[in-house]
């Protein structure tokens, strides 16, 4: 329902437009979201179908290669990543040299960076065969770098990928080794988190995937345009917001702070205090992917017995926060993070691994946006224009003048 101004060349005007509110960067045949209607496709697929029926590795697929695989090319796709899993040795010691409490992301953009140095007969965006060398090896080894960095946190040592199991059943045993070595994991967990990442998997031109194309558009390699993604996913107004909610819920609940207080005091807008988990820039009614999500929450609490008393406030926040003005007349609603983090947890993730969670999830995604925008013959290098504001100009004085 957009009218569309094709802005192209130089037409002398330049139109302000701060945090892109109105302004499309590209054209995208990847996906599709209808912020008023609550509707997000992939390549046409709609989300509900593709978290009910499909495997994260099969939705991967679809975002980067324009369909659903059939068995064959699903099989060939499976066994060109888990062929990969395994990290350069000496790489290995790039993830144990950060400080054991250094933040995850920040070792994560850095891994993903540093892939450039041992695979650099992978850089050319525009040679098909490196391109799809260097996404199968970013779908195989970024799983391993974050199980090694959550490994290295605890001190326990690293695991290497085992090829029998299934890609994020390998990731859960790589993340937590010895709890889980003992006994099969549970596959309500695997297929949990595996809807968890198709959930998370795209989401047309969102700060971390616009900050890929920017990065892209400057003809940077893939490593350099997905790892600054990565950075761009790190802040709490993003994809940080799943760690954000739950400290938020921490807090309200160790301070005694009643919720309907906490909900007052983020309408005051005290000390900018955010509800963290909610609103969007697109969602203006709901967001598709919560309502999933939070089925998959109900059924992983019964299961593993979380935090209910996290999971307690999180409802009422969601309920008092849901029948109150404030809220009602900004259209804010829960969005995708809101429960994530209560089932991260139940599943026995630390909190500082759950932006990497959706870094994992939202890979293909930012893989697939390259590829179209290195593929587009019409795509130019990104460049904002700007308003200056600033001074006229002036007359440089001697330091000794100066006042
Ligand atoms: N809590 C309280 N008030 C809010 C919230 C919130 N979570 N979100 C928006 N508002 C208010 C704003 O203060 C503003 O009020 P005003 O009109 O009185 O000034 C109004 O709603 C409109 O908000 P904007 O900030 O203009 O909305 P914008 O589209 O720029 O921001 C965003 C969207 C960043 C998601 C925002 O809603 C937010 O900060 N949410 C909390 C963080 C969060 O959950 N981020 C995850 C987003 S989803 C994702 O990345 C997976």
């Amino acid at each position: 329902g957009f009218q569309i101004n094709k802005m192209l060349g130089s037409t002398g005007t330049v139109t302000l437009d701060p945090g892109f509110t109105n302004t499309a960067s590209c054209e995208s045949e990847i996906t599709y979201i209808d912020g008023d209607a609550g509707i997000l496709r992939y390549r046409g697929y709609p989300i509900e179908q593709l978290a009910a029926n499909c495997s994260f590795l099969e939705v991967a697929y679809l975002l980067i290669y324009g369909e659903l695989p059939d068995p064959e090319s699903l099989a060939l796709f499976t066994r060109r990543i888990k062929r990969h899993t395994l990290l350069h040795e000496d790489f290995k010691s790039f993830f144990t040299s950060f400080p054991a409490g250094g933040h995850p992301m920040s070792i994560l953009q850095s891994g993903i960076a540093g892939m450039a140095t041992y695979y650099d007969h992978t850089l050319d965006p525009q040679d098909p065969a490196q391109l799809d060398l260097a996404t199968t090896l970013l779908m195989s080894k970024v799983p391993t770098m974050i199980a090694y960095i959550a490994k290295r946190a605890t001190g326990l040592p690293l695991l290497y990928p085992d090829a029998s199991r299934s890609y994020t059943e390998d990731f859960i045993r790589m993340t937590f080794g010895l709890p889980y070595q003992m006994q099969e994991i549970d596959p309500t967990i695997v297929n949990a988190l595996d809807k968890l990442f198709i959930l998370h998997a795209d989401h047309e031109q969102n700060c971390s995937t616009s900050t890929v194309r920017l990065v892209g558009s400057s003809q940077a390699n893939v490593y350099a345009a997905v790892s600054s993604g990565v950075g761009a996913l790190s802040g709490p107004l993003h994809g940080g917001a799943n760690e954000a909610v739950l400290a938020m819920l921490g807090q309200i609940r160790d301070s005694g702070v009643s919720v309907q207080e906490y909900v007052s005091q983020v309408k005051d807008k005290k000390n900018s205090v955010k509800l963290m988990g909610f609103g969007h820039r697109v969602y203006k009614n709901f967001d598709p992917r919560a309502q999933v999500v939070k089925g998959l929450a109900d059924d992983i609490l019964e299961r593993l017995g979380g935090d209910n008393q996290l999971f307690d406030i999180a409802q009422e926040l969601a309920d008092t926060a849901l029948s109150d003005d404030y809220f009602v007349e900004r259209k804010l609603y829960p969005n995708v993070d809101f429960y994530t983090g209560i089932m991260y947890s139940a599943m026995g993730f630390p909190s500082q691994m759950f932006t990497p969670l959706f870094a994992l999830g939202r890979l293909p995604g930012w893989i697939a946006q390259y590829r179209e925008l290195v593929a587009d013959p019409a795509q130019k290098i990104g460049r904002p224009r700007q308003v200056y504001t600033g001074h006229d100009e002036r007359q440089w004085v001697p330091r000794i003048e100066r006042t």
